[in-house]
């Protein structure tokens, strides 16, 4: 099934075009990795998916409507989430309280009035949350700044599964990663596959990608230049792809 579907989507800032005449279709539930060089418009075509800019040209559809037009904020709740490179993260507030970033459950007096934030719950659904995805967290208490990179990294993803997704962009979630982190976070992708969420991963590590998708798409210069099973190509295709050497 046809989850998103992307055509001819073009995007300039000033002079400058970033994305040309992009075609792009993702099936529920699949792995798709995004790759080029610095600069090939992953960043953007990814945020004309999640309506922080806008396209100067060409549809967005997802779930069958269409979207392009729609606030970022509708498009999350239709289950588009995207976690950025800086994660976006309280750094200071434990990993309960950032799941729940900016919707935290409040308690209401005699249920009416709003009276306080419910910790409890935030710390109970936290959790169920964390042992769903089968993250290793220490602890949902401790501060999100004293966990390692790629603790970091689940927090942001089971932040993104409370919204209930359909879809989730992750941009570069390993770059900054030790190896073992980097496994743990290749297999909290293919858990998100196992519940159905579609993926898209981009990343400049090859192997990583290799690893988990089932489709790698290449952008250079704002064109889609290569969209292939993963089957059907290589790491050396993809790596001239992205350079351009014939
Ligand atoms: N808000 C903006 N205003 C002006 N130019 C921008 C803006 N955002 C991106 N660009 C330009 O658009 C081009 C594509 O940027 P983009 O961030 O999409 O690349 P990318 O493929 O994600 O690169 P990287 O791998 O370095 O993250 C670059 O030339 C960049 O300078
Ligand atoms: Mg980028």
């Amino acid at each position: 099934m046809t989850l998103l579907e992307i055509e001819g989507v073009s995007k300039s800032f000033g002079s400058v075009d970033v994305l040309r005449g992009i075609d792009l279709t993702i099936e529920a539930g699949s792995v798709t990795g995004l790759v080029g060089d610095n600069g090939a418009g992953k960043s953007t075509l990814m945020k004309t998916i999640t309506g922080i800019y806008s396209v100067d040209d060409g549809t967005v559809t997802f779930n069958g409507e269409p979207i392009t037009d729609l606030p970022p904020g509708e498009r999350r709740s239709r289950g588009i989430e995207m976690i950025y490179q800086d994660l976006a993260l309280a750094k200071q507030q434990d990993v309960a309280n950032n799941i729940f970033l900016g919707r935290e459950p409040v308690k209401r007096l005699w249920g009416l009035i709003p009276g306080y934030v419910d910790k409890a719950r935030i710390d109970t659904e936290a959790q169920q949350m964390i042992d769903r995805l089968g993250a290793k967290i220490p602890s949902i208490n401790r501060p999100v700044g004293y966990l390692s990179g790629g603790q970091q990294q689940s927090v942001a993803i089971a932040r993104a599964l409370t919204f209930e997704p359909k879809l989730v962009i992750m941009d570069e979630p390993t770059a900054a990663l030790a190896v073992r982190e980097v496994e743990h976070v290749l297999d909290l992708i293919r858990q998100l596959q196992k519940d159905g969420i579609a993926v898209i991963l981009i990343s400049h590590r090859l192997n990583d990608i290799f690893e988990v998708c089932d489709r790698i798409v290449v952008l250079r210069q704002g064109r889609l230049i290569a969209d292939d099973p993963r089957g059907e190509t290589s790491m050396n295709d993809v790596v001239s792809h992205i350079v351009g050497a014939a």
